[in-house]
């Protein structure tokens, strides 16, 4: 429940502070950047990069997921101060919700006003192929959590509006940064499961009907306490597997892994023209 006091706004306050004696002066960060699994290479485009580790952080705990490095890096994208996770914390991990979306209070006290999400995420809609990345337009909460719960944070709204959780004009910003680096987006509606297993393929025809085209297992609780601190959201999912039912072959990590790595270098190009046009 919020209202534990180790994830409210205090708190991350508090662990602002500490990376900031950590890591020193920071420019205000033009961009918050939470990178998905596979996806934590683009932390070496960040020139002139310090990082503190994600247990040094108070409120962080040790990345646990291969594929996620666990670190807090803090530097400069196409010369616009960010800053950036490589790692976050899943629900699946045994994190409350309301830890899962704690790095972005983080973030904020850290300055960031604008947040990038990405994930890998398997392919609902036909349409898709594995290595695509998609715009996320919107989400689907099936966690059947929210960060909000409890005792309302200092700052927060009580009843936040969702009617825009992903910020048209940062999307319309992707959209024309992917268009001039010849890459063919897609866009959808994303749908956050608890995991940590995948669908079955039943639940995959459910969540086609109920109008996910990719799903995955993060990022709503991060855009749920996003949206209740004010930041603007974009978010693009790396499509790395066709979902459950969908493929004919049995789902893996190292098929999620194996994608991102192949896509790396677009989505690394991608984050870095979009923040070189904020
Ligand atoms: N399901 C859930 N999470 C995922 C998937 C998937 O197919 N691929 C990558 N993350």
């Amino acid at each position: 429940m919020t209202g534990d006091a180790r994830f409210d706004a205090v708190a991350a306050h508090r662990a602002a502070d500490v990376v900031r004696r950590h890591l020193g002066t920071i420019d205000e960060p033009a961009l918050a950047i939470v990178l998905g699994s596979g996806l934590g290479g683009l932390t070496g485009r960040i020139e002139s990069a310090t990082a503190i580790a994600f247990g040094d952080v108070p409120g962080f705990s040790a990345a646990t997921v291969a594929g996620h490095a666990g670190r807090l890096i803090v530097g400069r994208l196409a010369g616009r101060p960010v800053v950036a996770l490589a790692g976050r914390f899943h629900m699946y991990e045994g994190h409350p919700a309301e830890q899962a979306g704690f790095p972005i209070r983080v973030l904020h006290a850290l300055g960031a006003r604008t947040l990038f999400v990405s994930n890998a995420a398997g392919g609902i809609n036909p349409a898709f192929t594995p290595g695509d990345l998609m715009i996320v337009t919107d989400h689907l909460n099936l966690m059947f959590r929210n960060p909000l719960v409890g005792r309302l944070v200092a700052g927060d709204v009580r009843f936040p509006d969702m009617s825009e959780p992903y910020d048209r004009a940062l999307a319309a910003l992707l959209r024309e940064q992917g268009a001039s680096l010849g890459i063919a987006l897609r866009e959808g509606v994303y749908c956050g499961l608890l995991g940590p297993t995948y669908e079955t393929p039943a639940e995959v025809r459910m969540l086609r009907i109920l109008g996910a085209d990719a799903v995955g297992m993060s990022t709503v609780p991060e855009v749920v306490v996003a949206r209740a601190i004010g930041m603007r959201v974009a978010g693009v999912s790396c499509i790395t597997n066709l979902a459950s039912g969908v493929s004919p072959t049995p789902l893996s990590h190292a098929e999620v892994i194996e994608t991102t790595a192949r896509v790396a270098s677009q989505f690394e190009s991608l984050v870095e023209r979009f923040v070189a046009a904020l």
